[in-house]
């Protein structure tokens, strides 16, 4: 069954990709037909939408950050024993990001691979140079004991590429971001980075948690506006490379509240009946008045919904860690294959 965030429905097969293949303006044609109408989040990523995620980060009411980078501040050390598993130290350990963003909170966990496991390398996968850029910037500091190698790709619209390494790989896909795709896609997202990793691989996995309807209404609309501008930047994007005509004095920021679905929704409300064209991708789009294009999902989830989705997805949890109020987790989790037992077995047989 398709659903409005089919990630397939915007993904076309490399092999039948002509040299005009658009992914931005495939996307957009894909969504804005659909009904009921919607954009993938990886749209909001341009160079102005980095920035105000960025902005977002430090808001009072956007917790998530901010409790993640805690939970790493006060664990970082155990995270990367419990992710080597009785490991010798020594040996180059592989750090790669799903969506690393700036990697501020990432720069905690890098320093404590340092110490642990000498030098480290790190593949940041984004969509968006900008902030892989300012990643570099901000790690420079570790520079010398962490070898930087970003790829800028888009782990929705093309397959995972990730090169062969010969020590241990730790894969990072925190910030929530796995909240951003329904269950059955975030399993196959799940899938397709496991598939990548070698058995002895491992997974830190970053997961907001159900919590009062209030602060999480908050979080994604608050009083600055912040995260208003950082949704309708979309349309501004769609006008800046598509040469669209979205009036964004047409449209309104709606955050709400999914019990059914456990998220957090973001929506873009036409206030009027419109008609917007959009050259880029060769569509006119119609709205009524009070319709929404549906930009963002974000799940929250429980301590058995994130069991369940690193089950189906082929991965074994290994340790959560909590913050004291528990509103996020960090889980690490194993490729399946091998218990505990026998994977530091095989680690301390087989140094690296
Ligand atoms: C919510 S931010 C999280 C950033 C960082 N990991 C954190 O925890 O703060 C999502 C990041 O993933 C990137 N991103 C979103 N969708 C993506 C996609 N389909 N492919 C690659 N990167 C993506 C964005 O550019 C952004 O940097």
């Amino acid at each position: 069954m398709s659903t409005p965030f089919d990630t397939s429905a915007a993904t076309i097969a490399p092999e039948e990709r002509g040299p005009a293949y658009d992914p931005l303006a495939s996307a957009v044609r894909d969504g804005l037909t659909a009904t009921p109408k919607w954009l993938p989040a990886w749209l909001f990523y341009d160079d102005v939408g980095s920035y105000l995620f960025e902005q977002i980060t430090e808001l009072p009411e956007y917790y998530p950050t901010r409790t993640e980078r805690a939970i790493f501040a006060a664990n970082a050390d155990s995270i990367l024993e419990a992710a080597l598993g009785g490991r010798a130290p020594g040996g180059t350990l592989r750090l790669l990001e799903l969506g690393a963003g700036t990697a501020t909170k990432t720069g905690i966990l890098l320093a404590a691979a340092i110490r642990r496991q000498g030098l480290t390398q790190y593949l940041p996968i984004d969509v968006s140079e900008a902030s892989l850029q300012e990643a570099e910037r901000s790690l420079s500091q570790l520079l010398g004991a962490v070898e930087i190698v970003p790829q800028i790709a888009n782990y929705v619209t093309d397959a995972l590429a990730i090169p062969p390494h010969s020590g241990p790989t730790l894969a990072l896909y925190i910030g929530s971001s796995i909240g951003n795709f329904a269950p059955d896609e975030a399993v196959a997202i799940l899938r397709n980075l496991r598939a990548q990793l070698r058995p002895g691989d491992s997974l830190l996995l970053g997961t907001d948690l159900v919590k009062d309807e209030r602060l999480l209404v908050a979080a994604y609309d608050d009083a600055q506006g912040v995260t208003a501008a950082f949704n309708l930047n979309m349309l501004e994007r769609l006008n800046r490379d598509l040469g669209a005509h979205f009036d964004l004095s047409r449209f309104q920021h709606r955050a709400l509240w999914n019990a059914g679905e456990s998220r957090m929704e973001m929506h873009l409300e036409s206030t009027v009946a419109q008609t917007v064209r959009v050259p880029g991708a060769g569509m006119v789009v119609q709205l009524w008045q009070g319709e929404t294009i549906h930009t963002e999902n974000s799940y929250k989830f429980t301590t058995e919904s994130v069991r369940a989705m690193l089950a189906a997805a082929g991965f074994e949890p290994v340790q959560t860690w909590r913050d004291e109020r528990g509103w996020f987790a960090v889980t690490l989790a194993a490729v399946t294959g091998q218990s505990r037992t026998q994977r530091s077995q095989r680690a301390q047989t087989a140094p690296i």
